[in-house]
């Protein structure tokens, strides 16, 4: 059984000016609100949830981006509003977010 029931990593990697990466998209605030959200949820702690900041996860061109193990789910998003929707339907009812998914 793994320690978490879902485990988020989100890429919040910063290039240079103009290089295509995760955090000119937003990334480290939208961590920083999925966090807030998760724990205020009181999804956070060992058997639920635990949202990790990552560096650069090999999909540059496809971010901003995060990824739920031990599902192996990659999801992009770009506001509040998808993370609230990765947080209600993956991380609480267990649905895949089909239109957000990499
Ligand atoms: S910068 Fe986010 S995956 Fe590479």
């Amino acid at each position: 059984m793994s320690f978490y029931r879902h485990h988020v990593f989100i890429c919040t990697n910063q290039r240079a000016a103009g290089d295509s990466c995760c955090n000119n998209h937003g990334a480290s605030d939208l961590l920083a609100y999925m966090k807030d959200k998760v724990k205020a949820l009181g999804l956070a702690g060992e058997g639920q949830v635990r949202v990790n900041k990552a560096g650069c996860l090999g999909r540059c061109d496809d971010g901003p981006l995060l990824v739920i193990y031990p599902q192996e789910t990659w999801y992009t998003f770009i506001d509040e509003q998808d993370i609230d929707e990765i947080v209600e339907k993956h991380l609480l009812a267990g649905e895949i977010v089909e239109r957000l998914k990499l």
